[in-house]
């Protein structure tokens, strides 16, 4: 068991911080939970006030863009002013230092808030794009310069159709190079960290079983139960924001002990 001077803070069973000290590989993957304790709120949970009148199937579909392109640019636009006003919490951090601890290290992400970049983490393979990026409708290309403030959405400036937020929208594949990189990576895993997400929208939660399956060592971190919860090697109940920084100084402590020895 992990002893801390903080009493306050969650025990960590010594088998995850003795997996991770072997590890080769680890692999963190995220969700929504992640987030929540630097207040971006949910899909659902944004879905408040103006807005809550509509179904995610009109806010966040291509058929619903077809449809009111301003209605969903206008949603996507409230969404950004929410996570712009968001920073990474102690969550998000502890992951930057885990990547300093193993050899190698991937972060895999279903969030488009852009919270781990911005804590500091490198090469995030982003499954469900990012709210800040902006795509053509048309051509499916990332566009970088376009001129703001007239028409809404505004057009492209190389073939003239709408733009789009650079999020995978329900009914929509998954960008292709970005799941292979993470089945990859899952696959190859040693530790495999399930963090904050229900582990219910596919194909993304197909990753920590795939990893399992492979021979990870699966650890799951969420406050609530989950359908990998049975199939994880371990469950730590709770919020990420303590968990994980608590595993990041029991694995520091440990690799210290281990270089001492
Ligand atoms: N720390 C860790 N986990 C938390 C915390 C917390 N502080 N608070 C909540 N959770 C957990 C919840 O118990 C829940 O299991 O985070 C999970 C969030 O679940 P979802 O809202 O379903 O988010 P996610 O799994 O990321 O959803 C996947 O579905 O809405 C679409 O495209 C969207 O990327 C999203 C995808």
């Amino acid at each position: 068991m992990v002893m801390d001077d903080d009493a306050r803070a969650p025990e960590i069973p010594s088998e995850v911080i003795d997996a991770l000290r072997r590890a080769e590989r680890v692999v963190a993957f995220t969700g929504a939970g992640i987030s929540q304790e630097s207040g971006v709120p949910t899909f659902r949970d944004a879905q408040s006030g103006l807005w809550a009148r509509f179904s995610p199937e009109e806010l966040a579909t291509p058929e619903a863009f077809r449809r009111n392109p301003k209605l969903v640019w206008e949603w996507y636009a409230y969404r950004r002013g929410l996570v712009a006003q968001a920073e990474p919490n102690p969550g998000h951090r502890a992951l930057v230092d885990l990547a300093r601890c193993v050899p190698e290290f991937a972060l895999v992400t279903q969030n488009v808030d852009g919270l781990h970049q911005r804590a500091g983490s490198r090469d995030v393979i982003e499954l469900h794009g990012n709210i800040t990026a902006t795509k053509c409708f048309e051509e499916g290309v990332i566009v970088e310069d376009y001129a703001e403030g007239g028409a809404v959405p505004p057009r492209c400036p190389r073939c003239g159709g709408l733009l789009r937020p650079g999020v995978v929208w329900f009914h929509e594949a998954l960008p292709a190079e970005a799941l292979e990189r993470a089945l990859d990576r899952a696959r190859r895993a040693d530790v495999f960290l399930s963090i904050g997400t229900s582990t219910v929208v596919y194909p993304a939660a197909e990753l920590p079983f795939v990893a399992r399956e492979h021979g990870a060592f699966v650890v799951e971190v969420n406050p609530q139960r989950t359908p990998l919860t049975a199939k994880a090697h371990c469950s730590l109940r709770g919020p990420s924001g303590s968990i994980l920084p608590a595993i990041v100084r029991g694995l520091e402590r440990a690799l210290a002990e281990s270089r001492g020895s």
